[in-house]
């Protein structure tokens, strides 16, 4: 009686779990599962002798084990060989076709970025889970496989089998652990692979069981045996028999489809749920990829497109401190140069204090870099592994480190700020701002040669370049100007005197005064005589705003030195008045936030931009949560994507006209 109805219970979850993880299209409830679960646990216990090795009541973990045990792989499991680039993925296809491959099929597949593990099933049911270790000689994981979730239990056939596949932790899960154990003061996992693979190396399975890990499994070693003969066919003979195969598989002929998989994959990656690091390619042909063989390590008939790193291990030579425009000190780090998606970096940022201590990061360390944002590039973590007892830990400065006064922490703020507004370093900072491309977009004065020019003496403040004109004879005779090269300039720094207010105002550098804030100052004043006048319960009659940025623009125009500086550019001819249209508030832009993606046939990306704060919204760039709509134009990149999985509303570019002549 008893076993009958323990086998029938199992019946019913295990069609839930499939039906749940591999289908994605439950049919039971929530309650109904948890109910029948507790139904097969109670029975369980009170009859120990009829648990079955396949029991859904494994998945919540408990079994320990004292130690790994070793596993021999009988077909040894080979890595994969890897190319770079389009010319090596060209050259692998080529050598494969001069094999004389009759037929070029490929299957391609993302390349999960977990770690390998062997599933064995006697009679359909699973006996063995095991990690790949040096391809000949693995270890025994099979409790903590058998918490895994999407891992059948029982086939729905009853067959022998081995399969492989990558166990591997989506990045949601990542996250929420992550939040958790930063919460409860534990140490962070350093990424999704990482934590897998710490999540199978423990003994008790209860915390495997608590990782929510999954599989994609995708491949079959002896697929002849069951009377298969292409890759393709065996993917879908591992689905029929109830495994997890990853659902973004292609089957391609010839090398331009082939390249065209892995370009669509290479921008879409960011929208998977899970991180890959690459793609697979793998020759369809069974009986071909058996004439072809293995070399030593790798098959012959298959490769790894691997993906630029976006995270490198790198040793943190040195904490050094730089001064901002606003006064900010940030340590940033010094490293042992290393490549990283296409450039050679050695320095990257720390943040602040607050950041290094809660990532625990010592001077000597190897630490991970990763390209934030995928422009200024962050450490990530420190491998404490790789210690050796020379590290330093971290100091924050309290002077300037180029004037030397003393930094004061302001408030519930993490940075420290140098407060000396004669400091070189913020002058310099404040003279680059001034012409970057949201302020005086001057064309030409970038970076370097302003802090060259800065440092010969021909600028002090933002007015000297005006007078720069009169330095002409001497500034051609620098290092790389010519009559040209400075011709050019001068001309963008004569022709960025016509720039609306709002750049003017943004270029100043007021504390608090953004490139957005400048638009509504300057749409309300309409020029900076009034702004210059205004109150500050005048300037927080300003819708969005607030006491912070109205107390920082009145105490600007109050210090007598900015009043001299306006008057002197007053004087040299800047427009000191608002161009542009005023805020027309539209309702469907007022305070959403937009992100734009693909090419707009109609309108440039700057016009739609500015024409979307105009009517009172925000353009940011990537698509979030927080974001409102995502606007698409051809040739949509992956916040397209981004944008359905979250739900985000769509907009086409037609849309978007409509939308602004509402
Ligand atoms: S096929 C003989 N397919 O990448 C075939 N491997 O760098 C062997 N991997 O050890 C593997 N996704 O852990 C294959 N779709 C996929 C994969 C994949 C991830 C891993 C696997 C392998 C490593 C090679």
């Amino acid at each position: 009686m008893a076993e009958r109805r323990i086998n029938e219970l199992i019946e019913i979850i295990n069609k839930a779990n499939y039906e749940y993880y591999t289908l994605d299209n439950p049919t039971l409830t929530d309650q109904e599962y948890d109910r029948y679960m507790q139904e097969l646990i109670k029975l369980e216990e009170a009859n120990p002798e009829l648990k079955r090795a396949d029991s859904p009541t494994v998945r919540v973990g408990g079994e320990v084990i004292k130690e790994f045990n070793k596993v021999t792989h009988e077909i040894p499991m080979l890595s994969l060989s890897n190319v770079f680039n389009e010319s090596e993925i060209i050259a692998f296809y080529e050598r494969i076709r001069k094999e004389g491959v009759k037929t070029p099929k490929y299957v391609c597949e993302l390349k999960i970025d977990g770690l390998s593990v062997s599933l064995t099933y006697k009679k359909g049911v699973l006996v063995r889970g095991a990690t790949r270790g040096d391809g000949i000689t693995g270890e025994d994981i099979t409790h903590n496989v058998r918490t895994i979730k999407n891992v059948p239990l029982h086939l729905n056939k009853d067959i022998d089998i081995e399969v492989r596949g990558e166990i591997y932790m989506s990045k949601d899960s990542f996250n929420s652990i992550n939040e958790e154990r930063n919460r409860e003061g534990k140490e962070l996992l350093a990424n999704p692979r990482n934590a897998a693979a710490g999540s199978v190396r423990q003994l008790d399975s209860k915390i495997a069981a608590s990782r929510n890990l999954e599989t994609f499994i995708y491949h079959l070693p002896n697929a002849i045996d069951y009377g298969i003969h292409t890759h393709y066919e065996t993917l879908e003979f591992m689905k029929s028999l109830g495994f997890n195969v990853n659902p973004n598989i292609k089957l391609v002929c010839g090398i331009n489809e082939l390249l065209e998989y892995i370009n669509e994959w290479t921008k879409k990656r960011e929208s998977l749920p899970y991180e890959i690091d690459g793609i697979v390619i793998k020759l369809n042909d069974i009986d071909e990829q058996q004439r072809l063989g293995f070399t030593s390590k790798y098959p012959k008939w298959a490769t790894a497109y691997k993906f630029p790193a976006t995270e490198v291990l790198t040793k943190l030579k040195d904490i050094i401190f730089t001064v901002g425009r606003t006064g900010q000190v940030t340590p940033n780090a010094v490293l042992e140069p290393v490549r990283l998606m296409g450039s050679l970096i050695s320095r990257a940022t720390l943040h602040n204090e607050d950041y290094i201590k809660s990532k625990g990061i010592k001077k000597g360390d190897i630490v991970a870099i990763r390209k934030a944002g995928d422009v200024i590039p962050r450490v990530e973590y420190p491998v404490e592994s790789r210690r050796d007892g020379s590290e330093e830990e971290f100091i924050m400065t309290n002077t300037c480190p180029i004037c030397g006064s003393k930094l004061i922490r302001k408030g519930e703020e993490a940075s420290y700020y140098c407060i000396n507004d004669h400091c070189d370093a913020k002058k310099i900072e404040g003279l680059i701002h001034f012409s970057s491309r949201d302020a005086m977009n001057i064309d030409g004065l970038g970076e370097e040669i302003v802090e060259d020019f800065y440092n010969l003496g021909f600028v002090h403040d933002i007015s000297d370049f005006y007078n720069l004109y009169l330095h002409k004879e001497e500034l051609m005779e620098l290092e790389g100007f010519g009559e040209k090269k400075i011709g050019n300039l001068l001309e963008a720094i004569d022709n960025s005197k016509n720039n609306s207010l709002e750049r003017l105002i943004y270029g100043l550098g007021i504390r608090y005064v953004g490139n957005k804030t400048a638009k509504l100052l300057a749409s309300s004043f309409k020029s900076m005589e009034s702004l210059k006048k205004a109150t500050f319960d005048e300037l927080l009659d300003i819708k969005d705003i607030g006491e912070v940025i109205a107390k920082s623009v009145e105490q600007y125009f109050t210090d007598v030195k900015n009043k001299e500086l306006i008057e002197r550019l007053t004087e040299l001819g800047l427009n000191m008045s608002f161009n542009g249209k005023t805020i027309e508030e539209n309702i469907n832009f007022v305070d959403k936030i937009f992100v734009l993606t693909g090419t707009l046939s109609s309108i440039t990306r700057n016009d739609a931009k500015s024409k979307i704060e105009l009517l009172g919204g925000k353009v940011t760039e990537s698509v979030t949560g927080k974001t409102s709509v995502v606007i698409v134009g051809d040739n949509p990149g992956s916040k397209y994507d981004k944008a359905l999985k979250l739900g985000i509303p769509v907009w086409s570019e037609q849309d978007f006209l409509n939308n602004i002549a509402e």
